[in-house]
């Protein structure tokens, strides 16, 4: 256990992302349908529902950029199903000073905070196999792809009846029984 990246037993979809492959990185909104009604329906089980879906794609050596989700640093999180990719390595980075910070927007129109990549220090890293992982994405992050390509659905998470956004540290405690460890 780590308190940056948590494997999920959840049963793995049967969709087709190939439509996200583009030159050598993608990143787009995708349908909010695409997860599936067996996975709405595991979610729903414990309270949660999906308030938006990515779709993103990286080309095999290709990385995406040191980024944040968001305009702020915080215990955000987002649930990801990772498909292909063999050996791809997600990597977390220590905090940094606020002047060395920059607000941007994505061109899936989210909005993230920059870093130049000089400023950062690695905190932890994991390699990620084919499946669904609750991933923190309220610390600088990024995804180093090596010899496969690799697809990425990541999904916003909130309580389905007060539609608050989940933390890492709620969804960690939702999801306790489909844990992989
Ligand atoms: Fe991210």
């Amino acid at each position: 256990m780590n308190n940056y990246c948590t494997k999920l037993k959840f049963p793995n979809l049967n969709v087709d992302l190939t439509s996200y492959r583009k030159q050598h990185r993608n990143h787009i909104r995708a349908p909010k349908d695409i997860m599936g009604s067996e996975l709405d329906d595991i979610l729903l089980s414990v309270g949660i529902k999906l308030f938006w879906v990515e779709a993103f794609y990286l080309d095999k050596n290709a990385d995406h950029t040191i980024h944040c989700d968001g305009h702020e640093l915080d215990d955000k999180a987002k649930l990801n199903y990772v498909v292909g990719g063999k050996d791809s390595l997600m990597t977390w980075y220590t905090d940094v000073e606020p002047s060395k910070i920059e607000k941007r927007t994505s061109w899936a129109n989210t909005i993230y905070l920059g870093i130049n990549t000089d400023d950062i220090t690695p905190t932890f890293s994991t390699t990620m196999e084919e499946g669904f992982y609750i991933v923190h994405v309220g610390k600088f992050h990024n995804v180093w792809n090596k010899d496969e390509e690799r697809y990425c659905l990541s999904a916003c998470l909130i309580d389905a009846k007060t539609n608050h956004r989940l933390t890492f540290t709620e969804l960690q405690i939702r999801l306790k029984d489909y844990i992989d460890d």
